[in-house]
């Protein structure tokens, strides 16, 4: 089955680029990571701020929404794009309401989205969604509808409410391998790697060994897996798949060779993490191209929240779990095995992303009273 990983990844990054607000985000080095990890480097792209809001969500919210209307309306106007363009571009599909569900970051992106729209958005959330994320979410116009249980129930009632007249399903996860628009999700995530790539290029230093990255449901460690195994780069980097210990849903598939679900009740800092099914789409390529997985507690990523604070990134426990993740396989217990597996020494390049910035997670007053 040919899926977005097989397409040329061009088309999001170039879309992205002509939207209003498109800014490259920095890649920062931080010395201070290579020493902690006992590696060569260490370089973070910094995706607290995409388009303004404080998360790399949008991309995938953006494209996707984007690539579904496209399919009735054919594509926009082949040039810099500005919000009055935007919405008259979708004026033939209102009135349209786009449905999501979320931990926190995709519902206020596919909010966001609408209004650029100028469509509807109703968000379904699970009742462990913070106040301040909720009230984000809200702010940007959107219904927001509390579901009884974990993300997972929000993501059913979200794709029942999505099949409705008028609805248009913006799902960042898939229940089915063959699901469009989580694909485009993931696809339009890209556009973080991509300019990775072109920022490394630019220094003359494309290669890189290993990359630690968060997983709630996986979609975004599916974007990273594929880049990291295109054949573009001189050598593939080693994929290190981070999430919370009771919500290590991408850990529990890849184990057992096949999509599992995990309980994701336990409270945990890294809040926008706590998904308990991989999605289907994602699973296929992370099966396939994932080096390690890493079921962290909360200390680790508290501790590599500080960490990216001194190399002066500001973001949160979800945002930092990526770094956590690798904090944890090459400083924890099992060390060694980890080191040897991933093939880093003193001469190795590793990324991470932070994903969110500090203040969208607001952790140290609503989600830390674990
Ligand atoms: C800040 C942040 N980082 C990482 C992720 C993980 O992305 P995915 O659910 O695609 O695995 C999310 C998901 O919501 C997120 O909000």
């Amino acid at each position: 089955m040919n899926t977005w990983a097989d397409a040329d990844p061009d088309p999001p990054l170039d879309f992205h680029r002509r939207l209003p607000g498109y800014a490259i985000t920095r890649l920062v080095e931080a010395p201070r990571l290579a020493t902690l990890l006992g590696v060569g480097s260490v370089v973070v792209k910094d995706e607290t701020s995409r388009f303004g809001l404080p998360s790399f969500k949008i991309l995938g919210a953006s494209w996707a929404t984007y690539a579904a209307l496209r399919e009735t309306l054919g594509p926009v106007p082949d040039s810099d794009l500005t919000p009055q363009m935007l919405k008259e571009w979708a004026l033939p599909a209102r009135p349209l309401t786009l449905v999501a569900a979320t931990d926190g970051n995709h519902g206020r992106a596919v909010a966001r989205v609408a209004n650029w729209f100028g469509l509807e958005a109703r968000i379904f959330v699970p009742p462990f969604v913070s106040e301040t994320r909720r009230r984000a979410i809200i702010d940007e116009g959107a219904e927001l509808v509390v579901v009884d249980g974990n993300y997972d129930a929000a993501v059913d009632a979200a794709l029942e409410d999505g099949g409705m007249q008028g609805r248009l399903l913006i799902s960042d996860t898939a229940r089915s391998a063959s699901d469009a628009v989580p694909q485009m999700v993931s696809a339009g995530y890209t556009t973080a790697f991509l300019e990775v790539e072109a920022q490394l290029c630019a220094d003359d230093r494309e290669d890189l060994d290993a990359i630690g990255i968060q997983a709630g449901v996986g979609g975004l460690a599916a974007a990273a897996t594929v880049w990291a195994r295109r054949p573009h780069s001189g050598r593939r980097a080693n994929v290190v798949v981070a999430e919370p210990e009771d919500a290590a849903s991408v850990f529990a598939a890849v184990a057992s060779g096949q999509p599992q679900t995990v309980a994701a009740t336990t409270p945990t800092a890294m809040a926008v993490l706590q998904c308990g099914t991989v999605s289907l789409t994602a699973f296929p390529l992370l099966a396939a191209g994932v080096s390690c997985c890493v079921a962290l507690e909360d200390k680790w990523s508290l501790a590599a929240v500080a960490e990216m604070g001194s190399c002066g990134v500001d973001t949160g426990p979800s945002g930092a779990a990526g770094l956590a993740g690798l904090m944890a396989g090459l400083r924890g217990a099992f060390a060694g095995p980890v080191r040897e597996h991933l093939d880093l020494g003193t001469r190795s390049r590793v990324l991470c992303v932070a994903t969110e910035a500090a203040a969208a997670s607001a952790f140290s007053s609503d989600e830390l009273i674990l």
